[in-house]
């Protein structure tokens, strides 16, 4: 059995107090946890976080990063960077960054190569509006996302992370249902194993208002490997939950 990745996004969330108290509750409840869990913070308290996390099982992530190695790029941080903070994940084409920064599927493409570089683990977001799926368009939409991935990136594929977010279920308390997310999942598999021998291998997280009472369901289909956690994230005793049903 693949050990699952259980990874929480605070987003724009946070302060230093606030964080410490988090981190320091999903230390204290996480005991020996069956799956790899990581939390993407925001990028001024990834010095915070990693001196929290230092010594134990809590992974590090960051929740964006530069296409771009250095230079001229005002307020853009590259994987470099994060990878001097011990950060081992970053979250790359979140639908937010999408939608509210014109993020491009060319653009994603390459961040993800940056990321991969460094030797950080992207986890590359996808995911339909809920128009693109009254359409019918889901299937289409996330390949044509993934297809960019794969092709900037080609081999090395296999060293990604994906994360199948459909827009219409993030923050809205609204999640895909178990065999709603496991038919995306399993196209995503396929488009990857068309890519590369190792696709087996590579985690797909669904995220979208993801909870405690809806993980176990969805963590027990067969291509869903993990979470990619938003708003529960920012509970301790919710993320535990989620924690606790990834085994
Ligand atoms: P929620 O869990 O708050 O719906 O957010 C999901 C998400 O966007 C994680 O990246």
């Amino acid at each position: 059995m693949k050990r699952k990745l259980i990874a929480g996004n605070w987003k724009m969330n946070g302060n230093a107090a606030a964080n410490e108290s988090l981190v320091r509750a999903v230390l204290a409840g996480m005991g020996d946890a069956a799956c790899t869990v990581a939390v993407c913070v925001p990028a001024p308290y990834l010095a915070q976080v990693q001196a929290l996390r230092a010594g134990t099982a809590l992974e590090l992530g960051a929740q964006d990063v530069s296409e771009h190695a250095q230079g001229a790029y005002t307020g853009e941080v590259s994987a470099d960077m994060l990878r001097e903070f011990g950060v081992r994940y970053v979250i790359v084409g979140h639908s937010e960054r999408r939608q509210y920064h014109a993020e491009s599927d060319a653009v994603v493409a390459e961040k993800v190569k940056a990321a991969l570089a460094a030797g950080i683990t992207p986890i590359v977001c996808v995911g339909e509006t809920l128009a693109q799926r009254e359409e019918g368009r889901t299937s289409a939409i996330v390949k044509r996302q993934m297809a960019a991935v794969i092709h900037t990136n080609g081999h090395c594929i296999s060293e990604i992370a994906v994360a199948y977010e459909p827009v219409w279920a993030i923050g809205t308390g609204r999640t895909a249902t178990p065999e709603q997310a496991q038919e995306v999942h399993a196209v995503l598999r396929a488009q990857l194993k068309a890519a590369t021998e190792h696709a087996d291998r590579v985690l797909i997280l669904y995220g979208g208002s993801m909870n405690a009472a809806n993980a176990v369901s969805l963590l027990a289909q067969p291509d869903i490997d993990g979470g990619l956690i938003g708003g529960a994230s920012l509970k301790a005793p919710d993320f535990l939950q989620i924690i606790a049903a990834a085994r």
